[in-house]
């Protein structure tokens, strides 16, 4: 495809050209393979598969959702909206923390910086942060919910263990249709999160399934600032 206009008049994107990028590719398995080797058992970490992740994710409980106004924000603020396995993230509960998981991270995220700067049309300067640090294991969901409190535009890069046993699925905001996007192996998909029209999804796994999210936003002096005094803050806590 040609380049994604930063204003376009579509939300949600699926870039395949990316999926032949290797040194992404290499990258995201570095940091599976430590994840991996972190949680051995994932019973002692207190997982369990969910009996209606399915359920969760269906089109019917969006329609419950959106019939008594009830807005899902994302794990942040409800933690209750996914049982899958979150990794370094501070604002969530029960997180795995790891420090070579968060370095071998570090070196992703960079790549797909990189490689995000050729994907809009025109070409523009970009701010990109770590959003999000999943692994879905068989029967794990995170239920519907918008992330509407932190409007940008999102990639997602996935890597699931089977092709076709996991997805994400939306709701177009214009016209109301639920699309679902199963996944291949290596997924990368780009969506506009917005705070005035919702794009609700959910995520459904029935295999291994490793997320790696991204927000984007367009370069400022002090987006970067922030960003890098957020960098200094986080290399503080953890010495
Ligand atoms: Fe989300």
């Amino acid at each position: 495809m040609t380049g994604v206009r930063f204003d376009a008049d579509r939300w949600f994107f699926e870039l395949p050209e990316l999926r032949e990028d290797a040194e992404i590719r290499a990258r995201a398995l570095a940091c599976i393979e430590a994840e991996r080797g972190l949680v051995r058992d994932l019973a002692g970490l207190g997982y369990a598969p969910c009996p209606t992740a399915k359920d969760r994710v269906a089109p019917e409980a969006l329609e419950r959702l959106l019939a008594a106004g009830t807005e899902v924000h994302g794990v942040a603020s409800e933690r209750e909206v996914t049982n899958a396995i979150t990794f370094n993230a501070r604002h969530v509960a029960d997180a795995v923390h790891d420090r070579r998981v968060a370095h071998l991270r570090a070196a992703l995220d960079r790549s797909v910086a990189r490689r995000l700067h050729t994907v809009f049309e025109p070409p523009r300067r970009l701010l990109v942060f770590n959003s999000g640090h999943f692994w879905y294991p068989p029967g794990s969901f995170m239920g519907w919910h918008t992330n509407s409190l932190h409007p940008a535009w999102r990639l997602y890069v996935t890597h699931a263990e089977e092709p076709g046993k996991s997805f994400i699925r939306y709701r177009d905001p214009r016209s109301g249709e639920i699309v679902t996007s199963l996944d291949q192996s290596w997924d990368f998909r780009l969506f506009r999160i917005s705070r005035d029209t919702l794009l609700w999804h959910a995520v459904y796994s029935e295999t291994n399934r490793f997320s790696f999210g991204f927000m984007i936003r367009p370069w400022t002096l002090a987006g970067r600032a922030g960003s890098l005094w957020r960098r200094a803050r986080v290399r503080l806590l953890r010495s």
